[in-house]
């Protein structure tokens, strides 16, 4: 364990998922980057059982108590989060100080995954986990915070970022692979509207997928045959989503690996249109916006990214082609401040 009353700096990045959404909680394929808009969390261990953070996103402060019990007593919504990292930790010693973030709230972009990192790496989870491990970890205490039981796609960006490179990642047998961004692909992010997870039919859709499962068996091995043997058509339509995408995600590394970007964006757009007919987690501001990136020149392809519901939208473009929006870089994953933490 590291001395107490040390000075701790953490960065944490968000993510963009290029291609591979509502694949991770069913053991399928996903292929984020983690992007070079961060959250960092800054402070020092105290003696005193007691955890002191101020936000620059939100007035009111996370201050309670270790160890952390109960998490119903505890807000707003982001001190939950920190508490059910702390919890999960089992942590018992103090910490106080600061967090700051660049990453968008509510757009989609992993805000609360990147919080998350940074607040368990803050804590110390380093000293003692894998970067796998930490991901779980922060999963399951994002789920036991919101009560959403989300996928582990947006930790893993943030801790397995690597720059210029986008992650293959695997959910069923937790691996990763560094995929490298064609040189000229620029990813640009367009915000189009604020939403929240935990209020949205995501946990309805993992549902679906769960349903659908116990029909056809596990949807990370299904063939399109087996989808459409399911009678149920709302079934049928999420899991035929979930069994294209994961196809799509292995093509689009494999096309971005040959620095195909034509093919890459075909396929990213053909995933746009999968969350929106079968999937149904688009929504026509979502869509507008898509339609709008593709029909500008040197647009290789558009999507939703991330849960859907609202959010952002990604491009993938020829340098200085989309004008409205920013243009993100892959980043390293999460790390203390002075280089990478040694996991
Ligand atoms: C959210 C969840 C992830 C993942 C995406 C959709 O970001 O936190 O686990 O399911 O939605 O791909």
């Amino acid at each position: 364990m590291r001395p107490a009353l040390d000075r701790i700096r953490v960065r944490a990045p968000g993510r963009v998922n290029l291609i591979g959404d509502h694949t991770d909680y069913t053991g399928g394929l996903a292929l984020p980057l983690a992007i070079d808009r961060e959250v960092v969390v800054d402070g020092i261990d105290q003696e005193r059982p007691e955890v002191t953070l101020t936000s620059d996103q939100d007035p009111e402060p996370a201050s309670f108590s270790l160890p952390v019990c109960s998490l119903d007593p505890i807000g707003p919504v982001w001190a939950r989060r920190v508490a059910a990292i702390a919890a999960e930790m089992g942590r018992v010693r103090g910490f106080s100080g600061s967090v700051t973030s660049t990453v968008p709230i509510g757009a989609g972009l992993s805000s609360s995954g990147a919080l998350g990192v940074g607040i368990a790496l803050a804590l110390g989870a380093g000293d003692s986990l894998t970067r796998l491990e930490i991901a779980l970890l922060c999963q399951r205490a994002q789920e036991a915070a919101t009560g959403v039981p989300a996928g582990v796609l947006d930790e893993m960006a943030s801790l397995h970022g690597l720059a210029g490179h986008a992650i293959l990642l695997d959910c069923h047998d937790m691996t990763t692979e560094a995929v490298p961004l064609p040189v000229g692909a620029q990813i640009v992010v367009r915000y189009v509207s604020h939403r929240t997870v935990a209020s949205s039919p995501y946990s309805e859709r993992v549902a679906a997928c769960h349903e659908a499962e116990t029909r056809i068996g596990p949807l990370r091995s299904a063939s399109v045959e087996d989808v459409a043997t399911i009678d149920d058509p709302i079934l049928r339509k999420r899991a035929r989503h979930v069994v294209s995408e994961n196809q799509r995600v292995r093509d689009c590394a494999i096309a971005l690996r040959a620095g195909d970007m034509e093919e890459a964006g075909t396929l990213m757009t053909a995933s746009h249109i999968s969350l929106r007919d079968d999937y149904e987690v688009s929504t026509p501001e979502l869509d507008v916006a898509v339609e709008s990136l593709n029909d500008t020149p040197g647009v290789h392809g558009a999507r939703l990214t991330g849960a859907g519901f609202g959010g952002c939208v990604i491009a993938l473009a020829e340098p200085g082609a989309v004008g409205e929006g920013w243009v993100v870089e892959a980043v390293d994953g999460a790390e203390m401040a002075g280089g990478a933490i040694e996991l």
